[in-house]
């Protein structure tokens, strides 16, 4: 045993040492659109728990702006409902008036240069009453077609500029663009005042749990990796099925539809983080590295007609009411072509991969909420019993539980006890929900706090928002050409044409 003198004690402040929490620094946030549901919803109940877990500096602020007419007290009224109804962790009054003590609010459109004028005195009154130290991040939870107006506010009020040590940051949420070439406009306007290294780009999925996990199954384990490749994986599954429809978010996603809400950002995030090679390091850059790798590699299979579909849910009964169907909910065009489900075979071209389609899909209204990553392996090479022994005996396959029931199931044959010989599927369940007492983080509260201390590994940067709008526009294309979508019922999976998919190459998809 080595025993360390007094002064060979490791410094217990040494901020690389990952044992200890990460905490944000004395900062504000600003929040555009603060009264949308997202920051109710999400943003600040998990500001305030970042808070209740002490992760947050005492100085922490958080600035409201929106266009209602709200004076202080409005604004915590409306922070504290958002915090009893959707904060995860317990109420605790401590932490609240700290908090409380924190916000501010600025009323004003996001053209207007008087209340971008209030809100740079509002940073300064910050910096000099609650010890922000000058560092501010400005979250836009809004529309993108108002970022530009937006930045050029930031700029023009001086707030964007950070020509101290302290920080200036933005972060924003998807969409990143419509296609190509929108994506590469929309970084026109964010670089022209803020640096890439200063641009946080949320996609929630990073910030979950489980997504992280994938990379610490992975290269932490000597058991998956050899397994992990073109020679024994037959094919992948990438499934985010939701049960629910579009609600009120007609204005949002009518035009936008299922491939690029989410198969633009997390389906291909999914794919990047399951395909990569093992990082050099964690930080952002080297993990930046292997995933725009597996993007630049992406390939598209040549007849996009059968190896992708697009489907739209039409009315029906689904969990035992009845739902309308996508041309009949509020605020969408009676002829709309959205597409409310996708599908789509790809494959990496790399040497682990070559061969292998990794097929995605995501939809509204499907059998239930989940998502998950299942790696289907061949069969082995010679199995030494009979076609009847093992007739209930399909791949071996490894799937992430992504979401919900958070966890690894590893399927696998097994005896059947008796005199016969009979082999069939059993599986092996790792959850998260038994495995540790401690509950997940929300993923916001993940990627705020993130964001807030300048650790960037978990945000895609422009290059990869790029490669995936290259592997996604001519898919896009294509279905633009098509025409109508395919209808599917709701509670099912999907339409016709996603089964069909895999069928014609002798496969199924899984039912989670
Ligand atoms: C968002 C999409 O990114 O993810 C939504 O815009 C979708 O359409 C949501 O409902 C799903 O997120 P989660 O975390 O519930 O899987």
């Amino acid at each position: 045993m080595t025993i360390l003198s007094g002064g060979e004690f490791p410094d217990l402040h040494d901020p690389r040492d990952r044992r200890l929490p990460l905490i944000a620094p004395p900062c504000g946030l600003v929040i555009f659109g603060i009264t949308g549901d997202l920051a109710r919803k999400k943003l600040v109940p998990a500001l305030y728990d970042l808070a209740n877990r002490g992760l947050l500096h005492p100085a922490f602020a958080l600035t409201g702006f929106a266009r209602r007419d709200w004076n202080d007290e409005q604004f915590e009224e409306f922070v504290l409902a958002s915090i009893r109804s959707h904060s995860r962790t317990a109420f605790s009054h401590a932490t609240w008036e700290q908090f409380k003590a924190g916000l501010r609010f600025v009323s004003g459109s996001f053209d207007d240069a008087t209340a971008f004028d209030n809100l740079a005195a509002t940073v300064r009154e910050l910096d000099e009453t609650r010890g922000t130290g000058g560092n501010h991040a400005f979250y836009l939870s809004i529309p993108p077609n108002y970022f530009p107006a937006v930045v050029q506010q930031l700029a023009r009020s001086g707030l964007s500029d950070n020509n101290t040590e302290a920080f200036r940051r933005i972060i924003i949420e998807k969409p990143f663009g419509h296609d190509l070439q929108t994506a590469q406009e929309l970084s026109e306007v964010l670089h022209g005042v803020f640096d890439e290294s200063d641009t946080f780009r949320i996609d929630h999925y990073l910030g979950k749990e489980t997504v992280q996990n994938i990379l610490a199954m992975r290269f932490a384990n000597i058991m998956f990796e050899p397994l992990w490749n073109a020679r024994y994986v037959d094919h992948v599954q990438i499934t985010m099925a939701e049960d629910i429809g579009i609600g009120t978010r007609a204005g949002y996603y009518d035009g936008i539809g299922a491939a690029r809400d989410v198969m633009q950002n997390h389906l291909l995030q999914l794919l990047a983080l399951t395909a990569m090679e093992e990082p050099v390091t964690f930080d952002a850059n080297d993990v930046r590295i292997e995933k725009q790798k597996v993007l630049s590699a992406v390939r598209l299979p040549s007849d996009l007609a059968t190896a992708s579909c697009v489907g739209q849910y039409t009315a029906g009964w689904q969990g035992g009411q009845h739902v309308r169907g996508y041309l009949e909910e509020d605020n969408i065009e009676p002829n709309s072509l959205t597409d409310t489900f996708a599908a789509l075979t790809l494959y990496v071209d790399t040497r682990r991969w070559a061969g292998v389609p990794f097929y995605l899909r995501t939809g509204k209204r499907l059998g239930k909420r989940v998502t998950e990553i299942a790696v289907v392996f061949k069969r082995a090479a010679h199995i030494p019993f009979d076609n009847e022994s093992t007739q209930e005996l399909g791949n071996n396959a490894l799937v992430i539980r992504v979401q919900p029931d958070e966890g690894v199931t590893i399927r696998f044959g097994a005896k059947v006890p008796g005199i016969d010989m009979r082999v069939r599927d059993v599986t092996m369940d790792f959850g998260y929900g038994h495995a540790f007492t401690e509950d997940s983080p929300e993923a916001y509260e993940r990627l705020i706090l993130d964001a807030l201390a300048g650790e960037s590994p978990l945000f895609p940067n422009q290059q990869e928002v790029e490669l995936s709008w290259k592997i996604l526009d001519p898919v896009l294309e294509h279905w633009a050409r098509s025409g109508q979508p395919e209808p599917y019922r709701p509670g099912t999976w999907g339409p016709r044409s996603s089964h069909d998919m895999l069928a014609r190459e002798g496969r199924l998809w899984r039912i989670p």
